[in-house]
């Protein structure tokens, strides 16, 4: 296959960026979307020119490294498919791809299709963890968890933090990630002691970034690479409000012991 690559190339984050015109030969249609970048790159490296930086690292769709828009669409034109997984046979012989990195004002660009997306890293710090001591396998397995409840939560839990939902969202919201990690977290028994708390601190550490709001475009969920749905986003929106009215109450002494919901 040959194709026709127009590939954002910026220097650094200051930088005003362009896109480059590269014409590559050779492509097998087995290889990855990756390979394609790592040909062209060798390359660029036998003619002394600078590699088009992007960022990758299991190869194999779990690591959430590798994310780039590719013809307008983040992750590329595969549902539930992250860019590593993207295979050429879905692409025809002479195609024209147009490679940007994600555009969100959360994540800036440090250099070519590498954007700094550490403002996750700050929700999650923030409270997306379980804190109270389970114990070792065996006894974390003597837990009863109902088949439901455990589905729903393994299905968050395949978030793999690759930024897509933010890159995709008009409003650049981050809310599918976090609803993601509060469903995970919160659906589990593990999870409950922290719930509201986690919710309220993760919210508060999501609004501390540049991220927009939710107003329902859904085209998150059209480009997760994990499918994760915007069901998340509702659990979210009920646990902080939960979180807030536990709150209050604790505020006016109103608190009284309620069991999990
Ligand atoms: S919710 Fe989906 S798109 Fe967003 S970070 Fe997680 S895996 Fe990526
Ligand atoms: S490189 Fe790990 S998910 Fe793509």
């Amino acid at each position: 296959m040959k194709l026709e690559l127009h590939i954002w190339r910026q220097k650094g984050p200051k930088d005003k960026g362009r896109f480059v015109t590269y014409n590559v030969d050779g492509i097998d249609t087995h290889m990855a979307f990756l390979e394609v970048l790592d040909v062209l790159n060798e390359g660029l490296i036998a003619r002394g020119e600078e590699p088009v930086a992007f960022e990758h690292d299991c190869r194999e769709g779990i690591c959430g490294s590798c994310g780039m828009v590719i013809n307008g669409i983040a992750h590329g034109p595969r549902r539930g498919t992250t860019v590593c997984q993207l295979h050429m046979r879905f692409f025809a012989d002479g195609d024209v791809i147009y490679i940007e990195p994600w555009r969100a004002k959360a994540f800036p660009i440090i250099k070519d299709l590498v954007v700094d997306r550490s403002a996750f890293d700050r929700i999650v710090q923030a409270g997306g963890f379980i804190s109270a001591r389970t114990g070792s396998a065996p006894e974390a397995n003597s837990i009863p968890v109902g088949k439901e409840v455990a589905d729903l939560a393994m299905d968050a839990a395949e978030c793999i933090g690759c930024g897509a939902c933010v890159a995709a969202c008009p409003n650049g919201s981050a809310v599918l990630f976090v609803g993601a990690k509060i469903t995970h977290l919160g659906l589990l028994p593990q999870g409950q002691p922290e719930r509201y708390a986690r919710a309220q601190a993760m919210v508060e550490a999501m609004e501390h970034e540049p991220f927009g709001a939710c107003s329902s475009h859904r085209e998150c969920e059209a480009v997760c690479p994990k499918r994760i749905s915007i069901a998340a986003i509702a659990r979210l929106n009920r646990d902080f409000v939960k979180g807030s009215a536990t709150h209050s109450e604790h505020a006016t002494g109103k608190l009284e012991e309620t069991a999990p919901a």
